[in-house]
């Protein structure tokens, strides 16, 4: 197994539509995927086994003036729990400070223990909760800040 992390291509749009819909409840439509390989205020960030060209993981971040919105985090079964979603999240901060984006947030459903440990090794801290956020099945969604470095609140 070796691990790069990088941007999508169109070529990779087909991969990270069957990773998406392995991954969640509520999967995006081609079209989101699609969207997003030109899109000059969002990107899609992959994590290629490039032992066996397999699509290991994938997450986006949608910019918004300094602010990041981390979605669509997702690392296929087979290569869980060796640390993937962690560095390439880390990646995808990194890609996007230097972008200039200051502050990242996300949601998470309240019951994905691996998901929060990811956010919080990448620190991210819990802010709040959005009752009944998630849909299939309903459930709260707890809301996660990562500030940049030096500043304790968003405010
Ligand atoms: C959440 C997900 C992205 C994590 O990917 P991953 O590559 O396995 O994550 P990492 O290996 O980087 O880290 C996982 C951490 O969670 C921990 N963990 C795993 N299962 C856990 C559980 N049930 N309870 C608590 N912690 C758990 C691991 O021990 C590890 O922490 P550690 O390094 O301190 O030991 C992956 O499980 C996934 O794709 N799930 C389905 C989609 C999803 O839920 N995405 C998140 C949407 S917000």
């Amino acid at each position: 197994m070796n691990i790069v992390y990088r941007l999508i291509t169109a070529g990779d749009v087909d991969n990270a539509i069957a990773l998406e819909r392995a991954s969640f409840a509520d999967p995006w439509p081609r079209s989101a995927f699609e969207e997003i390989v030109d899109k000059p205020d969002a990107d899609y960030y992959l994590a290629e086994d490039t032992d066996t060209g397999a699509l290991a993981g994938g997450c986006v971040v949608f910019r918004i003036i300094d602010e990041g919105d981390i979605t669509n985090v997702a690392v296929a079964e087979e290569y869980r729990g060796k640390g993937i979603a962690t560095q390439l999240l880390n990646f995808a901060l990194e890609h996007n400070e230097a972008l200039g984006t200051e502050d990242f947030t996300l949601e998470v459903r309240a019951s994905n223990a691996a998901a929060i440990r990811v956010y919080e090794k990448c620190g991210f801290e819990s802010v709040g909760v959005r009752p009944g956020f998630y849909d299939h099945p309903k459930e709260d969604g707890l809301i996660m800040w990562r500030y940049k470095e030096g500043r304790e609140t968003n405010a």
